[in-house]
C-alpha cells in the first residue's frame, strides 16, 4: 500500500479508507490467532487462506497484501501456504508494556476482489524476562542506637512479563540483626521492607551485608538479586580507656630537653569524632607545669624544661582522655627522677694567701677552701686532695670546709713557688672533678750564710810587688735572696810583725778582691796568714770566713854578704873582705888555711853560695871548696914561695842573675910563731901606706875583746841584782822604800774555742809625799798577787792620765801602802771604756 498510496492523492486516498470502512462493515467475522512472543521469524501464525476460504493459487494471482497498524510489518502471508507468519522478531514487553492482552491488528487486503480481511493477533507472553532490581547495590546506613523494629524501604525488582511470569516473591538472606516484611502498595505492587530485628552495634560489626532475592512464577523460575550493604553508624557510646591507671615511669635527671618520658594511650571503641581522643594534662603542679607538656593528640608526654633531682625528686599530674563526645578517662603520672652525677664538685677558695715566710713552723694555715657538690649520695660525696710531693696537706676544719697547711719547714733556696693544686672529686661513676690552683709564693729569711767557694785560700806573690798588686779574689755565694744575700767581704784584724795586717793587705768590700797595700819583702815576711769574713746584708747578719794564705816568693835581691873575713878598712868599697891567716910552711897539701863564711838573707837558689879563688899571689898554692868556702893548701909550700900570699874568694849566690861579693884574705907562711910576728910586723909596716891595716887591727880586736868581757861582767851582775830585787819585794811586802813601776797584767782566756781577749790593768803607783806624782811604767813586778779580772775588748792597753790615778789614790800620807780598785773610763782609739783597776801603791820614802 505504502508505495502505490504515496503515488495516490488526498482524495484517492480518503476514498480508500472509505471503501474499506464499507467493507469492514459489511465483512464483520474477523480471524483471531494467538502466538506466543519471541517466537523466530516465519513462525507460524494461522493458515488464512483455509480460515477464509481463499484458492491459493487466486491468491497469488489477485495480489493479495497483509497490512499492520503502524511502520513495523510484524506478520507476513506465505504467498504458497497462505499461511500467516510472523515477519519479525515479536517481543511482547515492548510491544504492551503494560498492557495484561497483548493483540496485533493487521488487514489482508485482496486487490483483485477489494476485499480487506481483519485478522487479529493474540501475542501470549513467555517468562523471558527476570525481575531486575534498578540498581545491583543498595547502601544503608543505621546509626547503631536504631531501635529494632525500625523499617527502611527497599528497592523494587521489576519484571515487564505479565501473569505468572511477573514478579511474585521476595526473599531477604544474609543476616540476623535484619528481616524482610512485603507491603502491598495501593497497586498491588509488592514493596519489600527492611525491618531491624537485632540491636546493631556498630563495634561488633560495622557493616551488613544481605542480598535481596526477587523471583517470578514461571517456570522455571526467574530471580535478580540486590546487594544490600548496612552501614552502621557509629554512636558515642564507648568512652575512652587509658590502658594504665597509672604510669610509673623513671626518669634520669640527665635527659635532654624535647625528649619524651612516657606516652600515654587510650583507646576509644567508637569511630569517627566519638573515637577520637584527645589528651590534656588535668592536674598538675605548678612547677611541673613548666617542665613538662603533653601532646594532645599522641599523648607524649616530654620535657620542657631541665629535670633537676636536685630540685625535685617526683612529679605526679593527672592526664586525661576525652573523645569528641564529651566522654572521658583519667589515670595517673608518676615520674620518678634519678639522680644523675651531673654536678661537678664546686671548690671555693675562702681565703689564701699569697705569701710565706720560709721559716713558718709545719702547720701554718695558708688557704681555706670549701666544696660542694650538688648530687646526692656517692654522686655528692666529695673528696679532697693534694698533689704528691708538696709539702703541704689538708686538714678538714669544719664540715666541706678544708684548711691548706704547711706539712713541713719550707726552704725558700730549694722551691720559691709553689702552685698548690687543691682538687676535689666525688664518688660517682665516672667521677666528677675539679680543681682549684694556689698560687704561693716563698718569702726569704736570712738562714744561709755567705759560702765561700773555697775554704782556704791560698797564693804567692813575689817580693817587691808593686804597691796595690792584685793578689786573688775570694768568693762567696749567699743562697738567700735580696738583701740577704747581698755579700761583702771584710779582712779580719790582726798583726803582722807589730803592723795592723790592714796596712800590708786590703780586701774591696764588694768584689772579694786582695790587693797588697805594699811591697813585701820575703826577708822580712814569708807568709801572710789572714781570714777574710765574708757577711751578708740580713738582719740579722751571718758570716763566714776564708783563711787566706799568702807566701811571698822571694827574688834575688840580696848580694851574699861576708862574715869571715870580716871587713877591712881598705878593702871596705864593693863588699871585699880582708883578713890574715897563718899557714906553716910545712903544711901538707890539703891542710885547711882559713874559711870564708858568707850568709846570703835569700833563700832556695838565691841563698845557695858558691865560693871561687879569684886572684891568688901564687896560683895554684890555695883552693877553695866550692860550697865549703874552705881555703886549703893545693900543694906543699915551697921555699920559693912568698910569705904572704894574698887571696881574693868570690862568694856567689845562685839566684838570676846571680849577684857576688868577694873577700880578701892574707895568708902568711910562717915557720914559727916569732916568724909570723915578723911578718906581721912587715906586714904592718907594708901595710902602713895603706893605712896600718894590721896593725890597726890587732888593736882593734884586743879592745873589741876586752869590751865584751866587761859587758859580760855587768850582765851578770845585773841579773843578779834584779832577781835578789824580785825576791825582796815577793816577801818583804810593803818594802819600806824603794820606786815601784806600773805594770799591765794581762790574760787570755779561752771561751767555747772563741778566743776572747780579757784585760785587766793593774798599776803599781809609787807616791811621793811632795807632787803625789804617779808614775805609769811597764813591770814584771807588783805589789799586788791577785787581780780582778775584768773584760776588755781586744784593744791597745789604754793609758792612764796622771789626773785619773790621782783621783784614785788616797792623798793622806800617814795611810800605809796597800790597794784601791776604781773603776775608770778610759779612751781608747776614740771610743770608751770603763774598766777596772787596781792600784798597788806604796809611798815613797
Ligand atoms: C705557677 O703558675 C703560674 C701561672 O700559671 C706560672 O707562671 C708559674 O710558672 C707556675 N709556677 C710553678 C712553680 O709551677
Ligand atoms: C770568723 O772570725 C771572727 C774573727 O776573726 C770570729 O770572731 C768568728 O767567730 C769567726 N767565724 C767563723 C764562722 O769562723
Amino acid at each position: 500500500m505504502c508505495a502505490a498510496g504515496r503515488r495516490w492523492g488526498r482524495r484517492q486516498r480518503a476514498l480508500l479508507w472509505a471503501v474499506l470502512l464499507a467493507a469492514w462493515e459489511a465483512a464483520w467475522g474477523q480471524l483471531r490467532y494467538s502466538v506466543p512472543e519471541e517466537m523466530p521469524k516465519g513462525s507460524f501464525v494461522g493458515d488464512v487462506a483455509k480460515d477464509l476460504g481463499l484458492h491459493l493459487p487466486a491468491l497469488r494471482d489477485q495480489g493479495v497484501r497483509v497490512v499492520s497498524e503502524g511502520s513495523t510489518q510484524y506478520f507476513a502471508l506465505h504467498g504458497k501456504t497462505g499461511h500467516l507468519v510472523t515477519a519479525e522478531r515479536i517481543d511482547r514487553e515492548q510491544l504492551c508494556e503494560r498492557v495484561q492482552q497483548c493483540v496485533l491488528r493487521c488487514e489482508l487486503i485482496v486487490e483483485g476482489e477489494m476485499q480487506v480481511y481483519g485478522i487479529l493477533v493474540e501475542i501470549t507472553d513467555i517468562n523471558d524476562n527476570a525481575p531486575s532490581f534498578r540498581a545491583a547495590e543498595k547502601e544503608l546506613r543505621v546509626s547503631e542506637t536504631t531501635a529494632p523494629g525500625s523499617r527502611y524501604h527497599l528497592p523494587e525488582a521489576h519484571d515487564p512479563d505479565s501473569g505468572r511470569n511477573s514478579l511474585q516473591s521476595y526473599e531477604l538472606s544474609g543476616d540476623e540483626h535484619f528481616s524482610l516484611a512485603v507491603q502491598t502498595g495501593p497497586g498491588g505492587d509488592q514493596r519489600p521492607e527492611l525491618v531491624l530485628a537485632k540491636a546493631l552495634d556498630r563495634e561488633e560489626a560495622a557493616f551488613h551485608e544481605l542480598v535481596l532475592r526477587a523471583s517470578d512464577g514461571g517456570d522455571p523460575a526467574r530471580t535478580g538479586t540486590a546487594r544490600i550493604r548496612v552501614t552502621v553508624l557509629d554512636a558515642n557510646d564507648n568512652a575512652p580507656v587509658f590502658s594504665q591507671a597509672e604510669y610509673t615511669v623513671r626518669v634520669p635527671e640527665d635527659v635532654p630537653v624535647g625528649s619524651v618520658l612516657v606516652t600515654v594511650t587510650a583507646t576509644d571503641a567508637d569511630e569517627g569524632l566519638y573515637g577520637h581522643v584527645k589528651y590534656s594534662i588535668e592536674k598538675i603542679t605548678e612547677k611541673g607545669s613548666h617542665i613538662f607538656q603533653l601532646d594532645g593528640e599522641t599523648g607524649a608526654i616530654s620535657l620542657l624544661g631541665n629535670l633537676d633531682f636536685e630540685e625535685g625528686k617526683s612529679y605526679e599530674m593527672e592526664v586525661q582522655a576525652h573523645d569528641g563526645g564529651g566522654l572521658s578517662d583519667t589515670a595517673t603520672v608518676v615520674l620518678t627522677v634519678t639522680d644523675v652525677n651531673d654536678n661537678v664538685p664546686v671548690l671555693t677558695v675562702s681565703s689564701a694567701v699569697s705569701e710565706i715566710s720560709e721559716d713558718a713552723p709545719s702547720g701554718t694555715v695558708v688557704a681555706l677552701v670549701h666544696v660542694e657538690d650538688r648530687d646526692s649520695g656517692a654522686n655528692g660525696e666529695v673528696r679532697c686532695s693534694l698533689d704528691e710531693d708538696v709539702p703541704f696537706r689538708l686538714e678538714n676544719s669544719f664540715k666541706d670546709f678544708y684548711r691548706v697547711v704547711t706539712a713541713r719547714a719550707l726552704d725558700r733556696e730549694q722551691v720559691s713557688e709553689y702552685n698548690v693544686t687543691v682538687r676535689a672529686a666525688d664518688g660517682g661513676s665516672p667521677a666528677l672533678q675539679s680543681s682549684a690552683v694556689l698560687a704561693l709564693r716563698v718569702l726569704d729569711v736570712n738562714d744561709n750564710a755567705p759560702v765561700f767557694s773555697e775554704e782556704r785560700y791560698s797564693a804567692r806573690l813575689s817580693e817587691n810587688n808593686a804597691a796595690g798588686a792584685l793578689v786573688l779574689t775570694v768568693r762567696a755565694t749567699d743562697a738567700d735572696w735580696g738583701q740577704n744575700a747581698r755579700v761583702r767581704y771584710r779582712l779580719s784584724e790582726g798583726r803582722v810583725r807589730g803592723a795592723p795586717l790592714s796596712s800590708y793587705v786590703s780586701v774591696q768590700a764588694e768584689t772579694g778582691a786582695l790587693y797588697a797595700l805594699r811591697s813585701l819583702d820575703y826577708e822580712q815576711v814569708r807568709e801572710l796568714e789572714l781570714w777574710v769574713r765574708a757577711e751578708d746584708g740580713g738582719a740579722p747578719a751571718l758570716s763566714s770566713n776564708a783563711s787566706v794564705r799568702l807566701q811571698i816568693v822571694d827574688e834575688n835581691d840580696n848580694a851574699p854578704q861576708v862574715l869571715y873575713p870580716p871587713a877591712g878598712g881598705a878593702a871596705g868599697a864593693g863588699g871585699a873582705r880582708w883578713g890574715v891567716e897563718l899557714a906553716p910552711r910545712r903544711s901538707e897539701p890539703g891542710a885547711l888555711v882559713a874559711k870564708v863564711v858568707a850568709v846570703d838573707a835569700d833563700a832556695g837558689q838565691n841563698a845557695w853560695l858558691s865560693y871561687e879563688l879569684a886572684k891568688a899571689t901564687e896560683p895554684g898554692l890555695f883552693r877553695v871548696g866550692l860550697h865549703s868556702g874552705e881555703v886549703r893548701t893545693a900543694r906543699s909550700p915551697l921555699a920559693r914561695d912568698a910569705a904572704r900570699q894574698s887571696l881574693v874568694v868570690v862568694v856567689k849566690d845562685h839566684g838570676r842573675p846571680a849577684l857576688s861579693a868577694t873577700a880578701t884574705l892574707s895568708v902568711v907562711l910562717a915557720e914559727s910563731v916569732a916568724e909570723l910576728l915578723a911578718e906581721l910586723g912587715s906586714a904592718a909596716e907594708a901595710a902602713a901606706a895603706p893605712g896600718e891595716a894590721a896593725g890597726g887591727l890587732t888593736r882593734w880586736l884586743v879592745l873589741a875583746v876586752a869590751a865584751v868581757s866587761c859587758l859580760f861582767v855587768a850582765f851578770l851582775l845585773l841579773l843578779l841584782a834584779l832577781r835578789l830585787r824580785r825576791w825582796r819585794r815577793r816577801h818583804l811586802l810593803p818594802p819600806d822604800g824603794g820606786a815601784l813601776r806600773g805594770v799591765p797584767v794581762s790574760h787570755f782566756v779561752g771561751i767555747d774555742g772563741v778566743r776572747a781577749f780579757l784585760q785587766s790593768y793593774s798599776h803599781d803607783v809609787s807616791l811621793t809625799a811632795d807632787s803625789r806624782k804617779s808614775q805609769l811604767r811597764f813591770s814584771a813586778a807588783t805589789c799586788c798577787d791577785t787581780l780582778p779580772a775584768r773584760p776588755l775588748p781586744d784593744e791597745p792597753a789604754p793609758l792612764l792620765g796622771d789626773e785619773d790615778v790621782a783621783a784614785a789614790l788616797p792623798t793622806d800620807p800617814a795611810a800605809p801602802s796597800g790597794e784601791k780598785s776604781s773603776i775608770i773610763q778610759v779612751g781608747v782609739e776614740g771610743r770608751r771604756y770603763e774598766t777596772d783597776f787596781v792600784f798597788c801603791y806604796c809611798w815613797e820614802k
